[in-house]
């Protein structure tokens, strides 16, 4: 019996094994942890870690949506509720653990660890603490060690503060989402500094910039161009191909619980995630490749 293994090789499946015996696939592949992240408010973070989220998961992906930011939008955009006590703040502070925590959704292939108010005292009791900026990636060392993901998506906060850095120094990449606006590129070079801090001082010598997503693109206006071509200047190739356009449905989809793959299949923001999915996992799996 034969298997088609990894990068298309043949796989001989020893006689015992073929025998009877039933076993499940499981990924050998590690779990790639990703921080979707610009400390910049409003710039379409949570949209993109839903969407993204679901497209990932759509397309066979064991998909992982962890919400580190106490307004618990991505929480909700998924249709879950905010319950006391549900999200990762008493895991993140060494009080139980986190795989408790996660929730399965309405839809296949996507759980999540929801997030709710009571993170906001994160910040401030993390700071206290040791290992403070280590809090995120030991509370999720048993989510990996278990193999239930392919990718953990984290949607974080609108700052630089410790739950951001905590999913940097846990994360293997960066997904930055840019608005299309005259101030996108303002505060990137503060979050590139940290990234290199990181990367440099060893706290986490693995942190890639996974890539730039361009947000609310229109393209009637000239501004949207020109500030599309000012970040491709900046970042080359980072830079994904695929543009998420501004499109009302995308923004109506969260106060139906729904990423928008389920709120309207044929939208154009269905579609423009749709290809950044296939774009992002292009990416993912030529990183396995280098390092397998
Ligand atoms: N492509 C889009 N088209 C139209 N509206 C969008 C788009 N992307 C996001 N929005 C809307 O813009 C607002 C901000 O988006 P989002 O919440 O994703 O940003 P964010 O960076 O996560 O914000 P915060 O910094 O507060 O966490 C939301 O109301 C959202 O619905
Ligand atoms: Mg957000």
């Amino acid at each position: 019996m034969f298997f088609l293994g990894g990068k298309g090789n043949l796989i001989t499946l020893p006689r015992k094994l073929e025998s009877g015996l039933r076993f499940r696939y499981s990924s050998l592949v590690p779990t790639k942890v990703i921080a979707v992240a610009n400390q910049k408010g409003g710039v379409g973070k949570t949209t993109t870690a839903v969407n993204l989220a679901a497209c990932l998961a759509a397309v066979g992906r064991r998909v992982l949506l962890f919400d580190l930011d106490p307004q618990a939008n991505a929480t909700s955009g998924v249709g879950l509720e905010k319950k006391e006590g549900a999200s990762a703040y008493l895991a993140l502070l060494g009080q139980g653990g986190l795989l408790d925590k996660i929730q399965a959704t309405a839809f296949e292939r996507l759980h999540m660890i929801p997030s709710e108010v009571d993170l906001c005292g994160a910040d401030i009791e993390l700071a206290r603490s040791d290992n403070h900026l280590q809090r995120v990636t030991q509370a999720l060392r048993p989510v990996l060690e278990s193999q239930r993901f392919d990718v953990v998506l984290v949607d974080c906060p609108p700052s630089l503060g410790i739950l951001t850095l905590n999913a940097f120094v846990a994360a293997h990449g960066v997904l930055v989402p840019l608005q299309c606006e005259y101030y996108a590129l303002e505060g990137i070079s503060m979050l590139n500094r940290i990234m290199s801090q990181l990367h440099d001082n060893g706290t986490n010598p693995t942190l890639e910039l996974t890539g730039v997503v361009m947000t609310m693109y229109d393209s009637r206006t000239k501004l949207s161009q020109q500030v599309v071509s000012e970040v491709r200047e900046h970042f080359g190739e980072r830079v994904f191909e695929t543009m998420i356009p501004r499109s009302t449905r995308l923004a109506e989809a969260p106060s139906f619980g729904k990423p928008i793959i389920h709120y309207d299949k044929y939208s154009s923001g269905s579609a423009a995630y749709e290809l950044l999915a296939q774009e992002f996992l292009a990416r993912l799996d030529k990183g396995n490749e280098a390092k397998g």
